[in-house]
Formats: structure tokens, sequence, C-alpha cells
């Protein structure tokens, strides 16, 4: 039983970050690096489209305050993951943190438990990435057959010059009359991940700079959203002053609106948030790990949080948040300051926004695996690095064909919730890794230090948790379901290779 939670020992893990040549991962990203990999990560969907249907549904204007929430759960987590990755710059992020503290059989159920936020974020992130890049087309008068434009099964209708959802349709019209269509094959959803794959295929330092120019793009469509917002509310502060107020709407009776309605619209814009951690998995390819690392995972993340709370704040302003419910909310908004570009630039910073946050899952996701295949407790192929092009070949094509396929046929749109659990799950066990650590370990040089332990670690569990607690009951089963699977993976293959075992054992023998 011990077996089952024995760690790797640091020195292994010091032994693998010194690793040099052709066949290791290449140290090629600086700190700007690293917080650019994060915000393409991070600014995508959540800020896009959640935001609005959060402030519709649960919180109304409060949903700033959901985005300062779930900005402190973040935080905490946040704060414990630059530690770990500032003393173990190895690619497996959450894995390698919880190997190294918790022992093999939580690393490997965190370990996978990351393809549900790596993957399957991926996946969902490319579904709407589909939608958004479609109504761009549409909007510029160009039309691919609808069929090809959504997932299998998916209803849709001829409405002002738009084949969109039969669900999209504003309220209070009907489809009957319309033109139908019904999607057979998401193709432009399997392009755009297919494209991705090859990028990160061909190289990490390509992909870096391929994710810095889109981000500067998205980030200045955000900047020009705040701007052309902000002036027109201080021009008409009646309308703001109309539509914040009340600024906390009246609970429902149903967990809705009130103060209540804030940690339920947080558990759900939370999504928004994932992806910083996404940047410890580059830890491999920094140039300084020990000093970038928490620069690239903090720095991203205080930059998202002030954005996302002043669009939160802008959005509600500019319209009623009773209306946001809907697929492109801040172009929506936008549009209300009649500027009559506003919609499209908006529509053209969310394609960007969420191609970035594909890239990251995916690169994510890639060396993850390469981790665990290099532990022995995945098959070997998953750490086979391309000779020329130095990154993990195999494991990026095969998850990118996963990423691909998934969202050209199954609907996928509660998935976030699914990407969220995950995540949570992970920041939990890097919290209370940094705190096993500390107490195991505590002469340990940690070129960063998260403060305040064990209070930040404990925060950082319990804001988590609380979250988890937020989300469906089907989230929880679907997760537990997917961990099941995992476990009859490491109890059939991974036990037998695993190469920490195989090493226990020798000494044990010597
Ligand atoms: N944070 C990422 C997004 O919002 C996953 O799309």
């Amino acid at each position: 039983m011990s077996k089952l939670f024995r760690i790797k020992p640091m020195s292994m893990l010091n032994h693998e970050a010194a690793e040099e040549g052709e066949h290791t991962l290449k140290r090629s990203l600086g700190a700007l690096n690293l917080i650019t990999l994060g915000i393409g990560a991070v600014i995508g969907a959540g800020i896009f489209v959640l935001t609005g249907q959060a402030a519709a549904l649960h919180a109304g204007p409060a949903v700033a305050l959901s985005f300062v929430l779930a900005g402190f759960t973040c935080a905490f987590a946040g704060l414990c993951y630059a530690e770990f990755a500032s003393i173990i710059p190895i690619a497996g992020s959450a894995y390698t943190y919880g190997y190294a503290t918790l022992g093999e059989l939580v690393a490997w159920i965190i370990g996978w438990d990351l393809c549900l936020e790596y993957a399957f974020g991926a996946a969902t992130v490319a579904s709407g990435w589909a939608g958004y890049f479609n109504s761009l087309l549409q909007q510029l008068h160009i039309y691919i057959p609808p069929q090809l434009t959504a997932t299998t099964g998916t209803q849709l209708v001829f409405y002002q010059q738009q084949w969109l959802p039969v669900m999209s349709l504003p309220p209070g019209i009907s489809d009957a009359g319309l033109p139908h269509a019904t999607g057979f094959f998401n193709l432009i959803a399997v392009c755009i991940v297919l494209v991705i794959t090859t990028i990160l295929v061909i190289g990490i330092k390509e992909s870096a700079n391929f994710n810095s120019a889109i981000v500067i793009v998205k980030l200045g469509i955000v900047g020009v959203f705040l701007v052309v917002g902000g002036l027109f509310l201080m021009q008409h502060p009646h309308v703001a002053a109309t539509n914040w107020h009340p600024f906390i709407p009246p609970a429902d009776g149903h967990g809705n609106f009130g103060w209540g309605g804030i940690p339920t619209a947080a558990a759900s814009i939370f999504f928004a948030y994932i992806g910083f951690d996404a940047v410890s998995t580059a830890a491999q390819e920094a140039k300084n790990p020990q000093r970038d690392m928490p620069i690239g995972i903090l720095g991203s993340l205080v930059v998202c949080t002030v954005l996302y709370i002043l669009v939160s704040l802008v959005l509600t302003g500019l319209v009623s948040y009773k209306t946001l419910n809907v697929a492109a909310p801040v172009a929506l908004a936008i549009d209300a300051t009649g500027v009559s570009w506003g919609s499209l630039l908006v529509k053209i910073g969310a394609v960007f926004g969420l191609a970035t946050v594909m890239l990251v899952m995916l690169l994510g996701q890639s060396r993850v695996f390469y981790s665990m295949s290099k532990d022995g407790l995945l098959w070997k192929w998953a750490s086979d690095i391309h000779p020329k092009f130095r990154t993990p070949w195999i494991t990026t094509i095969v998850f990118g064909t996963f990423a691909a396929i998934m969202p050209a046929f199954l609907p996928i749109d509660n998935l976030s919730q699914l990407v969220n659990i995950g995540t949570l799950l992970a920041f939990t066990i890097v919290s209370a890794g940094v705190w096993v650590l500390r107490v195991r370990h505590p002469d340990m040089q940690r070129p960063f230090k998260t403060p305040l332990v064990p209070l930040v670690p404990i925060l950082g569990i319990a804001s988590a948790v609380y979250l988890m607690t937020r989300l469906a009951r089907i989230t929880w089963i679907v997760m537990i379901v997917w961990l099941l699977i995992g476990l009859v993976i490491y109890f059939t293959y991974s036990v037998k290779h695993s190469k920490v075992q195989a090493m226990a054992q020798a000494n044990e023998a010597d």
C-alpha cells in the first residue's frame, strides 16, 4: 500500500531539470513570454461569453464582485503554484508537484485530472471559437454550408442573414417559417485545432511568438472596449446609474441574485481565470525558471483580474444585466455606445482570444503527459521528442486530434463545468502540496516563497472546495467516472512501469 504513495525524490527532479540535448525540451522562454502565455490561456470564452450569462442569470452587476471572489481563489492557488514552479522547474505542473509531495497515486490522479482542464478545455473553447468565427464570416457575407458549422444534430435557423442555433434566437422570435438546417460535423472547430496543433509541433518558440502577437491584439481589443465603454459611461452617467441600480439585485429564492448569487456566479465565471496555471507546464522551456515562473504565473493573473473586474463593470453599466444572456454579450454592450464598428471589432477580438486559449491548453496537456510518460506512468510515445523541433510531437498530435474530434461531433456546451471542477481539484492538491513540502523539507531553498503558510494554502483549499460544491451533481459524477477510468490505467499499466517504484525496489534490494 505504501508503494502507492511513494514520492519522487527531489534529487531525481533536479537531475531532470538540468538535462540538456536534442531529446529534451528547449529552454527559450523569458519572463515576458511566460506572462503572455498566461494571458493567452486566460482571456477567452470566459470573459467574452460567460460574463454576460453569469450577470443575467446569477448576480446582476454584482458579477464584478464574483470576479473578485474567483480572483482570490486563483490568487491563493497562484501563490502556491509559483512556489512549486520556482523549486521544481519541470514540465508536469500540478502532476509533478503532487509526485514530489503527496505520492505517486495522488500524482497520477492529478495528472489524469489535468486532462479535464487542458484537453477538454481546448475542445470546449474550439466549439466556442467555431461559433464566433462563423458569426464573423457571416457578418462579412461569407457562408459555409451550415451542416459543416455545428455539432451533429444541432438545429440551426437562418435569421437576419445568419445561420444560428435555434436556442440563440432572441426571446419572442419563433423559428416557424424560418429556413432550417441540421448540423452534421463542425469542420471549423476541427480545422482550427489542427492548425494550432501544427504550430505546437513546429516549436515552442514559434508557438510562444504566435501567442504573444495574438495576445497584443486581444489586449488591444479589450482595451478599446474599456475606453469606448468607459468614455460613454462618463458622458452618460445616468445610463450607468440606471443599469447599476440595484448593484446586487434582490435574491430570487433559488440561489440566484442577492448575496448568495455572487458565489454561484463566481463558480461559473471561474472558467474565465483558468489557464494561468498552464504557465507552469512550460517550466522546462523557461530560460530562468526560478525567477521567471512566479513572474509569469502571478503577473498574468494580476493583469487578467484587473481587466475582468473593469470589463464586467463597463458591461453591466452599458446595458441592463437582464439582456446579457446572449452568445456575444460584449459585442451587444459595445453596440449600445452607438459605435458602428464595435461589434465587428469585439468578434475579431474573441476569435483571436480563443485561438491562444486553445494553443496554451494543448501545450499544457502535452507537457503533462510528457512528464507522466518520462516517469514511466504512461506509454513511451507520450514523451517522444521530435529531434528537429524539440517538441513532444506525438502526444501533441494525439491530443490535438482528440480535441479536434470532440467538438466536431459532440455537443459540449456543458463541458466548461467539467473543466472548472478538474481545475479546482488541481488547485486543491497544489495548495495542500505546498504545505506538506514546508513541513517535510522546511530548509529547502525556495526562490519564491508562498506568504503566510499555512494560511494561504488553507484558504486556497477551502475556496477551491467551496466553489466545487457550487457545481452541479452531474459534473461531479462525470469527474468521478473519468478518474475511475484513470485508475484502471494506473493499476494495469503504470504501477508496473513506474521508474520511481523501480528505483525504490533496486535500492531496497541493495
Ligand atoms: N480562461 C479561458 C477562457 O476563458 C479558459 O476561455
